[in-house]
This record gives structure tokens, sequence and C-alpha cells, in this order.
């Protein structure tokens, strides 16, 4: 039985996917399209409703308000969200005022609670709205069923044909009840919700195979939350036409080679493990600025990538974790983000390959992580925090050696068992030891010792650009530091980082 499907029509907004997201959430498939795109999917089957947006402080091109006449012939439910709304008075032959300058605002709004899409909210509430311009004569058929002191006309309807349109944004933090309109709007396309982040797998495995076919796929896997799953849905849909490349740069925390190595090999998968540790770090000898240790440690990667891909020789496809946040962090819309563990940018143009695939792009880091667990990577894997592609080079202060990268492993791999046992690691954006170039005199069985400060780094953080560093129980921090100081050789002294971001940022280098 197939899943019902709400598709999401794109004029050019930048919220659609989060209205997508908030209808995957409510178990509803959902998916973005692009206005262009829309009419042949609209042709299949599963489409019950549509949601039309477009961008805010624009009025409706005219190629948009004809492809929404088209729309309006399939006799769907369509909602139509600011652009959209104005688009669909205008395919309508309602009006709409001439554009004015302003932004957004919350503003205080009254909704007919008898209309089906306000059911169960008050009659007064606050509407982010969108009044650069707005319906100002309404389309035939049509009733209000919102206004506002600024804009008589925030929201229509014409229940029979189950056509609504609405001024403010459902979608935005600032609008109240938004996500009971969402959810009234899928009643009144009759959506059944039952689609559950498994029917994406089978879905897009289909794709994948669909795409593939016979040909060879290659995929860096940097053991990141989104390249490992993306990895497992691929090795679902093409098996062995699929290889991944994990390089271990020696800057890895302590046993990630072998946790990759767990979790991939085990299940029969393609990967190969190149060891480059003695590559890396005799070019990073010696050198102490952060920006220099990057640039190393990215061109060497692509060397090593290089040399791999010389082996394996031309590929049709090479797979990417990119996941839907990237996309809009990379500004986005449509652009094809070219996304390696390094930041790097330029892997793809040493690779020779014949097309890109992505099959995670739609989806947010919370989603990525469920469907990793239904492919089977175990929740510590999938609950993992982001690591930086140059990894611990930008975590050991000065110069890198090989004696401090295992002093900072050990004692890093401390600090996150102890995170890990005090159940703190769910509340937690980054937890991580940074290995200072500071040697401080301390005591130790009686004897003065000269040895370096480790500081301990956690913070909260939902997007990583901010970030607050976290009050961690002085327990778990008493605990932290003296196991480290016992197991660990050449550390006697840890200080914890108190610096949010900004002024700080999350790593040291
Ligand atoms: P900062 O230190 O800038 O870090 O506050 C923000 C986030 O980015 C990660 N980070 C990096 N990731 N290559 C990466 O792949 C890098 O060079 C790099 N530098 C910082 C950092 O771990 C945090 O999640």
């Amino acid at each position: 039985m197939k899943n019902d499907k709400i598709l999401v029509i794109d004029f050019g907004g930048s919220h659609k996917e989060l209205i997508a997201r908030k209808i995957r959430d409510r178990q509803v498939y959902c998916e973005v399209l692009p206005f262009e795109k829309a009419a042949s999917t609209l042709e299949t089957q599963e489409v019950i409703g549509m949601i039309l947006t477009g961008p805010t402080g624009r009025t409706p091109s005219e190629e948009a308000v004809e492809e929404t006449k088209y729309f309006l012939t399939t006799g769907l439910p369509i909602l139509g969200i600011g652009y959209g709304m104005t688009a669909l008075s205008l395919a309508l032959g309602g009006g709409i005022t001439q554009l004015a300058e302003v932004a957004p605002h919350p503003l205080e709004t009254t909704l007919d609670t008898s209309s089906d899409l306000f059911k169960g909210l008050e009659a007064q509430g606050q509407g982010w709205l969108d009044l650069s311009q707005y319906t100002k004569q309404l389309p035939s058929g049509f009733r209000t069923i919102g206004s506002s002191d600024n804009c008589p006309i925030a929201a229509m309807e014409n229940k029979d044909k189950a056509i609504y349109g609405l001024q403010f944004h459902p979608e935005s933090p600032y609008t109240q009840g938004g996500d009971v309109i969402i959810s009234n709007f899928m009643d009144i396309c009759g959506a059944q919700r039952k689609w559950k982040i498994e029917d994406y797998a089978v879905q897009a495995v289909e794709k994948i195979r669909k795409q593939v076919g016979d040909k060879k796929v290659l995929l860096g896997l940097s053991g990141g939350v989104d390249s490992s799953v993306c990895a497992k849905l691929i090795d679902q849909a093409v098996g062995s036409q699929l290889t991944c490349i994990f390089v271990d740069h020696g800057l890895l925390r302590k046993d990630e080679g072998k946790l990759v190595q767990e979790a991939f090999q085990g299940s029969g998968m393609n990967l190969v493990m190149v060891d480059a540790r003695d590559r890396f770090l005799d070019k990073l000898e010696g050198v102490t600025d952060p920006e220099e240790k990057r640039k190393i440690i990215g061109e060497e990667f692509i060397r090593v990538f290089e040399d791999q891909g010389k082996e394996i020789g031309s590929v049709d496809f090479l797979a990417q974790g990119t996941i839907y946040p990237d996309i809009i962090e990379s500004g986005g819309d449509g652009a094809q983000v070219i996304k390696s563990h390094h930041n790097v940018g330029g892997l793809p143009s040493v690779i020779d390959f014949k097309s890109l695939i992505e099959p995670l792009r739609i989806l947010f880091k919370d989603e990525v992580r469920k469907l990793g667990v239904q492919l089977g990577l175990e929740e510590r894997f999938v609950s993992r925090q982001p690591f930086p592609g140059p990894g611990l080079a930008v975590r050991i202060m000065g110069e890198i050696t090989r004696e401090k990268i295992a002093i900072l492993q050990e004692a890093d791999a401390i600090f996150r068992e102890e995170i890990g046992q005090a159940g703190l690691h769910k509340d937690l954006g980054q937890y991580f030891a940074v290995l200072t170039n500071n040697k401080t005199v301390g005591v130790k069985d009686g004897k003065r010792t000269y040895a370096y400060t480790l500081a301990l780094r956690a913070v909260r953080t939902e997007d990583y650009m901010t970030a607050a560093w976290a009050p961690i129980p002085y327990e778990v921090l008493d605990r932290t530091s003296r196991r480290i100081i016992e197991e660990v050789d050449h550390i006697n002294r840890v200080v914890y980082d108190i610096t949010s971001k900004p002024p700080g940022t999350i790593e040291w280098e």
C-alpha cells in the first residue's frame, strides 16, 4: 500500500523544508518540489494535497500564476502561504495590493475558528505576517477566515473546493498554533498518518537502484553520522557496486578506525581503510599555525584520494552525505553542495565521476539519525557528536607530535566516557579535550612533575554558529580530572573552558 504524499510546491522561498519536515513529523510523506517540476509528480496517484510557498516580498510572476492555475485544475486541496496565497488570488481572479516595503512581523490576528483550517485554535492569536502585499479582493467563491488590522484578508477559504490561503506563515515559530494549522490542513487532505522513516529508506533504496543500475559508486566515509548513514543506504541499494574509502590521517579519536571497521566491515561492505598516518604526520612536522595545519591536511587528503582514485579507475557516481542544513549553510537553494569531511570542497575534481548521489539531501539531522538506526547502525553510532575534518590537529596547540596525539587520544576518551556514563551526552552539542602547549609544575607520588595542562571543552548548541559553555556537574569534572591525571602520562593539570561562542569558537584553533 502506497503512502499518502503532500507536496510543498516551491516558488523560491526559504522555509519550504521546514514545512515539509513538520508534515513528515506528523507521519505523512512530504516532499518539496520546485514549481516547474511539480506537474509531473502531480500525475502520480499518491499526492493528496499541496502547499504553495514562495519568497516574501515579491509579486508572483506570470509563470507562477499560470502554474497555479494548472495546480487548481487537479481538484486537490491546496494551501497557499504568503506568496502562495497571492499566487492563488491572482490565479483565481482576485486582486492583490501593490508591493509595500514591510518586513514580515508578528501581528494580532483574528481567526474564524469555524473554518476547518483553524479548528482547535483560539480566535485571537499572533501570526507572522508577510505584508509586502496581500489579497485585497477575494476571488469568487471564497470567504475571509482571518484578519488583522493591517491586513483585512489575512486568511481565506473555499471550503467546497478545499482551497485555503494564509498571509501569515504557520511554519514560523512566531505564529501561535502554526503546527495545528498545518495538521488541520493534513486532515482536510484526508491524510492517513502512517508514514515512517523506514518508508523513506525503502523509497530511497529503490531510487538509488534505478539511478545506479549496474554502475559503480564511490563514497568518502568519515565515520560521521551523515556519511555513515549514506553508506548504509547505498550499500543496501547496490551492495558490492559501492566502495567506501576511509582515510586514517592519524589525527582521529581513540579507536576511531576500529569503530568504523566494526560498524561497516562486519556487514560485508566494500570498505577500503587507508592508513595514511605517516603521510599526514610527516607533512605536519614542525607546523604550529592552525590554518597551515588545516591547509596541509586538506591538500594531503586530496592527494590520498587521488591515489585511491587511480587504483579504482573512473567511477560513475560519487556519493555524498549532504543533508538539508548543509544546503542552507552553503547558501544554496538548488545549489549542489560539495561536502567532504574536511570541508575542502575540492574532492570531486580529483575523482573522475559522472554524477553525484545525495540520498539524504531533503532530511534534517534527527531524521538522518532515525534513518541510521533503521538501517542497522547502533544508536551510539548515530548519536555521535560532530568531529572536525582536521581532527585532533586543531586540538593540539602548537606542534603536532605522535606523542602528543597519543596523550590527547587517551585523555579525550576518558572525558567522553565520563560524559556518557553521566548521561550528559544527549544534552551537549560537542565535548572534547584539548592539549595545550603549556607545561606546569605538579606533584605525583611525592615527586615534582612538569607536564602538560589539558583543557576540557563542552558546549550546548543547536546550530554550531553560537554555543554556550555547558555547566557540567562538579562531580563529573572532578572524576574526569582525577582519572586523566592518574591514567594519562604527561598531564598533571586539567582545566575547564568556560567561554561561550561568541566570543570564543568551539574549537581552540
Ligand atoms: P568553531 O570552532 O568554528 O566550530 O566554533 C564550529 C563547528 O565546526 C567544526 N569545525 C570544523 N569542521 N573542518 C571541519 O570539518 C574544520 O576545519 C573545522 N573547524 C571547526 C567544529 O568542530 C564545530 O562543530
